[in-house]
């Protein structure tokens, strides 16, 4: 693996889910493999478990890391030829390439401004420090795509499903704010590459982009969706259509232990209580989202030794 962007990154979706869930048995078991590398992390928004769960998988490794929190670096320009004499102080060529040179990973969170479209459909951050830097990059979400969750998501189902074609519906659920669709995008993404019953509820206005949902049955009656789910993933999003807008906080659409049935309850985690799940559906035995926050250790592991086994086999000839 050269880059991990998307999960299309990912040669064989299958056999890397296998592969992830073995490194659970002996975590340690590839110590040596990123002996005398480092793993850059540039967080250009907050996090727990994306931070902390891709150090802890570097750290498996036996790779150094160093963390930069963006807000403390210098303000980056994007554009080529700005005359930077405003609040730019320095271009992301210099910044990349620099950072090239303390890292032979770089790991990237950037999410989307939700008010600008087309440069946040543009990923201008990802893209750019791709173009630029002179080692791989790793997307810990952006703004389009959260490919580090959905593996953890792909990995936690192989491991909890009791049937080989479980259904898997995606619930979006309210929020107060105006959230990305990064996440949601990229489990659909991978729940069209498994062996799933896949589809997705929302009220009518929150359709995801199109060229991610083709092929998905959409169904704006989230408790008839959700009937006989062995999986229920809630997350909030945003307009897509009119971008970046909160058009319902309708709390009909929060997941109650009613509606979730037997089904097990996924989410990416951070969760508000109460308004998009109830407390005892969080506090129930169906709940596997700390099975999910685990996984993520596991799914940041893979995509590093799979990157690091290129960087050897370059370095070897
Ligand atoms: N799910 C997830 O990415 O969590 P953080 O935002 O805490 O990293």
């Amino acid at each position: 693996m050269k880059n991990y962007i998307n999960i299309s990154d990912i040669e064989n979706i299958p056999k890397t889910i296998k592969e992830a869930i073995k490194l659970k048995e002996n975590p340690f078991q590839d110590k040596t493999l990123g002996k005398h590398k480092t793993l850059i992390m540039l967080f250009f928004n907050s996090s727990l478990r994306t931070r902390l769960s891709t150090e802890k998988a570097a750290k498996n490794l036996g790779m150094d890391v160093m963390i930069l929190n963006i807000s403390n670096a210098w303000s980056l320009e994007y554009e080529d030829g700005t005359i930077m004499n405003l609040n730019t102080a320095e271009h992301v060529k210099e910044a990349a390439k620099v950072i090239s040179q303390y890292g032979d990973i770089i790991a990237i969170r950037a999410f989307p401004s939700l008010k600008e479209k087309v440069k946040d459909e543009s990923e201008y951050v990802l893209k750019n420090f791709q173009k630029y830097a002179t080692v791989p990059v790793i997307n810990m979400e952006s703004a389009t795509a959260h490919p580090l969750q959905a593996l953890a998501d792909a990995i936690t189902i192989e491991e909890l499903k009791m049937a080989d074609n479980p259904k898997v519906v995606l619930s979006w659920a309210p929020h107060p704010k105006a959230l990305p669709q990064a996440v949601a995008n990229s489990f659909v993404s991978m729940m069209k590459e498994l062996q799933v019953d896949f589809s997705i509820t929302h009220p009518k206005g929150y359709e995801l982009n199109s060229a991610v949902t083709k092929d998905v049955a959409v169904n704006y009656n989230q408790p008839e969706a959700l009937k006989d789910a062995d999986f229920v993933y809630a997350k909030n999003w945003s307009s897509y259509q009119e971008y970046g807008q909160v058009l319902s906080t309708d709390e009909n659409w929060k997941i109650t232990s009613e509606k979730l049935g037997t089904a097990k309850f996924m989410h990416c985690l951070p969760v508000r209580r109460n308004v998009v799940v109830e407390d005892n559906v969080l506090d129930g035995k169906n709940s596997i989202v700390i099975d999910q926050a685990n996984n993520r250790t596991f799914a940041a592991q893979i995509v590093l030794k799979k990157i690091l086994e290129e960087l050897k086999s370059i370095e070897n000839g």
